[in-house]
């Protein structure tokens, strides 16, 4: 079985604590794109962690976790996680990287600030782009070519003679010999790893970073990251065929929050938000898990969901975070937009008082919240199989209806 993990509004849905409990029955986890970009919190007997690369079933006895072909990594920031979760006795013992992942250098990094100093998106600072560009011009070591540093050199240089700017290229040779020692032990040909688990009917979970509006290709550009996080793209990183994946869970919060610059139709004014992002004092308040930045907050907007069901083919929705609509008088759906414009239609629900926290049983759940949730499946055309009443692992409805 193969389940994919997509974000369906604009990155930090709460992937990482879905993976993190969906992975009890994976035998192996993937990140299929992106970078140290992303931040993924988890909540679970371990502590608090916001994971950067390292897939969210790490966490989970016994499974094994990939960091995918598709993929962009930063070795020190990738070296430092393992070393953190080693540290709290996480067994990173079953952890692989692709040799086909590309590699994030100190020059990446600087392009990405200097760009962003010039004219900037928002984006994280963290090379991103500027190492998926590298990728696209050819000019890029891939995780592979730290077996044979001279290869890896090499590219470094062919990217310097590319001239893209005045940047200091140099990685020292020490540097290069750590990754080396670090990194080759967790390399496996990504091809027969991934579909060996898939054909010998092994459940393998695909964890998606960021969501379909920030897609490069489908999302909202130029305000999006430089890979693909709709559920298609798994397939590729994966390299196995678009038509094993069984299963798409579309992470959903129960409003919508988007950190960084771009279009956001349903954006709440200050005192909508407000209550919703708390001060930052709780690893669930309303800031950037990666930046720290506070994230832009908006009401749920039913025309992203549509849309991220049209891209990915959705076969359920995960809708997090309701508890954190509990005591908001007056909900605001946006349903549809004015013809020919991003002008948001709303329909007014009335709110809940009760406490849905740590709730996990749908029958407990308030009318109210009862009567968003079906609003919510009936107009996207995708039913709810989960929702997040909380940030801890287990503060989930399995929903069985
Ligand atoms: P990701 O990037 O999609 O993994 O999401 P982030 O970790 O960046 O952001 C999601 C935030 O919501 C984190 O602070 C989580 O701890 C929190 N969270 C996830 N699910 C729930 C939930 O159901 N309830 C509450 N209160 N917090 C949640
Ligand atoms: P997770 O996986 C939220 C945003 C940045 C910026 C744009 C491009 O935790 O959901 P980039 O650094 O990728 O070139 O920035 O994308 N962004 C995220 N926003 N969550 C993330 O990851 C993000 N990763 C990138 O804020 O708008
Ligand atoms: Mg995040």
């Amino acid at each position: 079985m193969v389940t994919v993990v997509v974000g369906a509004q604009f990155g930090d849905e709460g992937k990482g604590k879905m993976v993190d409990y969906l992975a009890a029955d994976a035998d192996l986890v993937v990140r299929y794109q992106g970078g140290d970009n992303a931040g993924h919190t988890v909540i679970n007997s371990y502590g608090v962690f916001k994971m950067h690369l390292i897939p969210c079933g790490i966490f989970t006895p016994g499974a094994s976790n990939l960091v995918g072909t598709g993929t962009v990594v930063n070795p020190d920031v990738l070296i430092s996680e393992i070393d953190m979760l080693k540290e709290l006795g996480v067994d990173v013992s079953k952890l692989y990287l692709s040799d086909k992942a590309h590699l994030i250098l100190p020059y990446h990094v600087e392009l990405d600030v200097a760009i962003e100093k010039a004219s900037g998106i928002g984006t994280t600072k963290r090379g991103i782009g500027q190492a998926y560009a590298y990728k696209m011009l050819r000019k890029n070591p891939r995780a592979e070519d730290l077996r044979d540093l001279d290869v890896l050199k090499e590219y470094i240089s062919q990217a310097k003679s590319a001239g893209l700017a005045n940047l200091n290229y140099d990685v020292p040779d020490e540097k290069l010999r750590y990754w080396q020692e670090r990194l080759v032990p967790l390399l496996v040909d990504p091809v027969e790893f991934v579909n060996d688990y898939i054909d010998s009917g092994k459940h393998v979970l695909f964890e998606g970073q960021l969501g379909v509006m920030k897609d490069i290709d489908l999302g909202t550009y130029p305000y999006v990251t430089s890979s693909n996080p709709v559920a298609a793209y798994a397939a590729v990183s994966g390299g196995f065929p678009v038509s094993k994946i069984t299963r798409v869970a579309g992470v959903a919060k129960a409003f919508s929050s988007d950190v960084g610059d771009g279009p956001f139709p349903t954006e709440m004014t200050d005192d909508e938000a407000a209550p919703l992002r708390g001060d930052g004092s709780q690893p669930d308040d309303e800031f950037g898990a990666r930046t720290g930045r506070s994230r832009r907050l908006g009401w749920l907007d039913l025309e992203v969901l549509r849309y991220a069901h049209k891209v990915n083919g959705l076969t359920e929705l995960i809708l997090t975070k309701l508890d954190k609509l509990d005591g908001v008088e007056q909900l605001k759906v946006c349903t549809s937009y004015v013809k020919g414009s991003s002008f948001p239609i709303y329909k007014m629900m009335p709110g809940w008082t009760e406490s849905t926290k740590g709730i996990k049983d749908y029958d407990k759940l308030p009318a109210n919240a009862k009567a968003y949730i079906e609003l919510i499946e009936k107009q996207v055309g995708v039913k709810v199989r989960y929702i997040g009443t909380g940030p801890a692992r287990d503060d989930v409805v399995s929903v069985s209806r």
